[in-house]
């Protein structure tokens, strides 16, 4: 019997892919920037039937990686080496939301876009958002840690997270899933699973903090002439109580988008040098709160138009980068009083003819670079954006992950004593390096037994 056989004896024939054309959606991710091949992708239901297909790929040698949505940024959902393609899909289970705690379990495979509609359903909300979320799931999510574009108001993935469900390296399963608001018996072992990135275990369900559900928002575009003039936008944005998102688009950032999408660009201001999206959402119209704060701001040259349509381009700009080439994609965050600073370098470093498209979350210091066309420097220009980034204080993913794009820069950043603490916990709860070998550390390819015979 080959471990193939075993997987189907699991997880049933129905769910072991090994046809080609049905693994390649698994094997490419959405932006089309990471490949590698699987022999099979497996789609079990419950923890249950994920701790029988972790200990058959044990047994096996052969390494397994999570997938949810397959839309991250790093190279981390997608195969390596030969590994078993996990995918959380059918982890689509959503509890009732319990108004008491303001809390929902929501299975791995649930998709952002679902949580949120859940939560609304009952007059709640999920606070974490980004452009992806009708493909993103909250396995994902709790994995990488991710943010979006709420971070200023609600915070990260982390803050979400009461409490998983999880199956670790050699099949037991842990469930943590209670969401007690108080607790410190000991480690919080969901806290130390957030952001793992599928390395230390498989979540499979999530208990996570809602927040309000604010049904009244309003938008504004606001042309700078600089990016030092945006962030100095910042302590007056924070005046305003109901302010939700602090986006940041570099005018190549917003032209690319609106050219995508084939619309004008929401405001006529070619001289501005950064634009900022500013989000208000309140229980009741904070409209007139937001245009007063404006009315009173240097800097400000224009008041854009519609919130759907702002928030149509800002969550476009990602895909219109992709349509137009692969390009090499930083995560990184600074502190913010340093992102003028950071930019800066960055146009500095890129190569003739090659094009800089940044935006982000300005609030958190995060900027999102793309650089199409470094072909042949693109190393260079890594090296010295990242290094930069650590100099300024800064991170080398602030909402991405490390995946296995960043493996050689994460000691550098966190230093040789927490780098060998993240590594000793690594070994301790995955000795034989089965989950998502090659991913936060580097990692020789793996022997493996044939899949099949
Ligand atoms: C975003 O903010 O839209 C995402 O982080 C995606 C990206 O950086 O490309
Ligand atoms: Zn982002």
């Amino acid at each position: 019997m080959t471990y193939v056989d075993e997987l189907c004896a699991i997880v049933g024939d129905p769910h072991v892919l090994t046809d080609a054309d049905v693994r390649a959606t698994y094997e490419t991710d959405w932006l089309r920037q990471w490949h590698g091949e699987t022999p099979c992708v497996v789609r079990p239901s419950s923890p249950e039937e994920v701790a029988a297909v972790l200990r058959v790929a044990a047994a096996a040698g052969v390494a397994i990686v999570p997938q949810g949505g397959n839309t991250g940024l790093v190279g981390g959902s997608v195969p390596r080496n030969g590994a078993i393609l996990l995918s959380l899909q059918r982890f689509t289970a959503l509890g009732p939301v319990d108004p008491m705690s303001m809390q929902v379990t929501a299975g791995a495979g649930v998709t952002i876009e679902a949580l949120q509609q859940h939560a609304r359903a009952s007059g709640l909300d999920f606070a974490v958002d980004w452009g992806a979320r009708a493909s993103a799931t909250v396995g994902g999510a709790v994995s990488t840690n991710a943010g979006g574009s709420r971070v200023v108001r609600f915070g990260a993935m982390r803050p979400q997270v009461m409490g998983l469900q999880a199956v670790l390296a050699d099949g037991s399963i842990i469930d943590q899933l209670a969401g007690l608001p108080k607790e410190t018996a000991g480690l919080h072992l969901p806290s130390l699973l957030v952001g793992s990135e599928g390395t230390l275990a498989v979540v499979t369900a999530a208990r996570l903090r809602l927040v309000p559900w604010y049904r009244h928002t309003a938008a504004a575009l606001i042309a700078c002439d600089s990016l030092t003039d945006a962030v100095l936008l910042l302590p007056e944005l924070r005046r305003l109580p109901s302010l939700d998102a602090v986006e940041l688009m570099m005018p190549e950032a917003l032209a690319v988008a609106c050219e995508f999408l084939g619309v004008r660009p929401p405001i006529n201001a070619h001289e501005a040098g950064a634009f900022v999206m500013v989000d208000c959402a309140a229980h009741s119209d904070p409209s007139e709160e937001l245009v007063d704060l404006l009315a009173d701001l240097r800097g400000v040259l224009a008041i854009g138009p519609k919130r759907e349509a702002l928030y149509k381009v800002r969550d476009h700009i990602t895909i219109a980068i992709g349509a137009l080439g692969a390009p090499l994609k930083l995560d990184v965050a600074v502190p913010v009083e340093n992102l003028d600073r950071l930019v800066r370098l960055v146009y500095k470093v890129i190569p003739t003819g090659a094009r800089a498209i940044l935006f982000g979350h300005l609030a958190e210091g995060n900027v999102h670079v793309n650089i199409l066309g470094a072909d042949a420097s693109q190393d260079e220009v890594r090296e010295r954006v990242l290094q930069a980034t650590i100099e300024l204080g800064g991170t080398i993913s602030a909402e991405h992950g490390i995946g296995v794009a960043k493996v050689d820069w994460l000691k550098r950043q966190k230093g040789p004593a927490a780098y060998a603490a993240m590594r000793a916990i690594k070994k301790a709860l995955d000795p034989k390096n089965l989950l998502n070998p090659g991913v936060l550390f580097a990692t020789a390819p793996r022997r493996r037994r044939a899949a099949r015979g």
